[in-house]
């Protein structure tokens, strides 16, 4: 029954949740219980070789002890000045005082990084328009487009010859949508974009800048904003990159147009490994103070009619971690070990498919790696055969570094081989 018994509006109607990555992980679960030996690579969360999830506990242990009157109090509607304060470090890290000798900052906290893109896609876009992003992307952007009735356009994750940017593509894309809409906004996953594992290089990320300002200069009634989804950043070798790209370019004497802001959406979910917490935030930079208070009054309304405030005992926990200088060396040592974790398993993998022939995608930091494939179902339903779960999405297959042991990765690898040869 598409509407429940006429219960569902017909645009709720329209709404389905089947996700494939839990499908799979049902899947792999079954095949576990029946006493297969499974590599689970369907997982987004960091484990452990042990299959547990991984745990920092330096930050988990602040939420625990957490006072009182920081769990049952509400947190003002924007967070906690000290935790806003927070947003800025953890989004600009050591170019935080260059650019804000030239720039404004404000920041909100969220219910983790989704909140943050629900925030943009509600405010800085007209309903009905497109918000930009590359071909391969977080699959649950499309429901933050739903349910602010956005659609999207693409430009494609690779440029010429493996380039780990497409700037052309970007710029078509631009101009496309500026001719047609009076905001621009665009979504970039990146470092250690899911689900690839690609990080941009600082030469892409500074042409893309240069493409976002030039457009901005070129059509000054368009507003045009640039949200670097930051979910996996801390986990990648150059974790503010984006920061140091715009320090850079100001120094170079970039013009700011007054039309141009950019975001940062900040997780806690995977820096902190605290997924169910549900902190983080928004973090925007422009010249003009004014103008970032109008927006976050915005933003402000959009939070208090979706999830009301944000959760306060994480806030604060964050607060009290990074404050406190052993309390934070203790959090970033233990981030560096998980970190290294995942270089491992990602060296391992790559080698393991360099030696068989197995082509994946440029992947650098983060959770995943990809295999990009025309017909990813057949692929992965193949290794399932093999009981190596991995998750096919649009356009190839996501390979879960993050839920498997280094020492799976030949097999991940000899397993990945044989579908290849099957499947073509
Ligand atoms: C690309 C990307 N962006 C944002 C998020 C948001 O995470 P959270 O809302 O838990 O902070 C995730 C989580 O998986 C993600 O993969």
């Amino acid at each position: 029954m598409d509407d429940a018994n006429g219960l569902l509006s017909s645009s709720a109607s329209t709404k389905r949740g089947r996700d494939p990555i839990f499908a799979m992980l049902s899947k792999c679960q079954a095949a576990a219980a029946a006493g297969a030996d499974v590599v689970n690579g369907t997982i987004g969360a960091l484990l452990e070789d042990d299959g547990s999830l991984a745990i920092n506990a330096t930050y988990v242990d602040a939420i625990k002890a957490s006072q009182a009157v920081d769990v049952a109090a509400y947190s003002p509607l924007a967070g906690l000045p000290d935790f806003n304060d927070l947003l800025v470090e953890l989004a600009l890290g050591p170019e935080r005082p260059t650019l804000l000798d030239h720039l404004s900052a404000r920041a909100m906290a969220t219910p983790g990084g989704g909140g943050a893109l629900k925030l943009t896609a509600a405010n800085l876009v007209e309903s009905g328009g497109v918000v930009l992003m590359r071909d391969r992307h977080w699959g649950p952007y499309l429901g933050f487009l739903g349910e602010a009735g956005l659609g999207r356009r693409t430009w494609p994750l690779l440029g010429p010859n493996g380039a780990d940017v497409d700037v052309k593509g970007f710029e078509a894309a631009l101009q496309t949508t500026v001719s047609e809409q009076s905001q621009v906004l665009v979504w970039l996953n990146d470092p250690a974009h899911n689900p690839t594992g690609l990080s941009l290089q600082a030469e892409s990320r500074a042409d893309l800048l240069e493409a976002m300002v030039d457009s901005a200069l070129e059509h000054p009634k368009v507003g045009h904003s640039l949200m670097i989804d930051a979910a996996y950043t801390l986990y990648a070798d150059e974790p503010h990159g984006w920061a140091t790209t715009l320090a850079e370019a100001m120094d170079a004497g970039m013009m700011w147009p007054e039309n141009l802001m950019l975001l940062w959406a900040v997780s806690l979910s995977k820096s902190h490994t605290a997924y169910g917490a549900r902190c983080g935030g928004l973090v925007a930079l422009h010249p003009d103070i004014e103008a970032l208070d109008r927006v976050y009054e915005a933003f402000a309304v959009t939070g208090r009619g979706t999830w009301s405030g944000p959760p306060r005992a994480p806030q604060s926990a964050a607060v009290g971690v990074h404050e406190d200088a052993e309390l934070a060396s203790a959090w970033s040592d233990r981030l560096d070990v998980l970190t290294d974790l995942l270089a491992r398993r990602r060296t391992a993998l790559l080698e393991a498919c360099a030696s068989r022939g197995v082509s994946l995608n440029p992947t650098h930091d983060g959770f995943f790696a990809w295999l990009e494939h025309e017909h990813p179902s057949d692929v992965v339903d193949r290794c399932a055969s093999r009981h190596v779960y991995l998750v096919a999405l649009n356009g190839g297959v996501r390979i879960g570094l993050c839920a498997m042991p280094e020492a799976s990765m030949e097999r991940v690898a000899d397993v990945m081989a044989e579908a290849l040869e099957v499947v073509g």
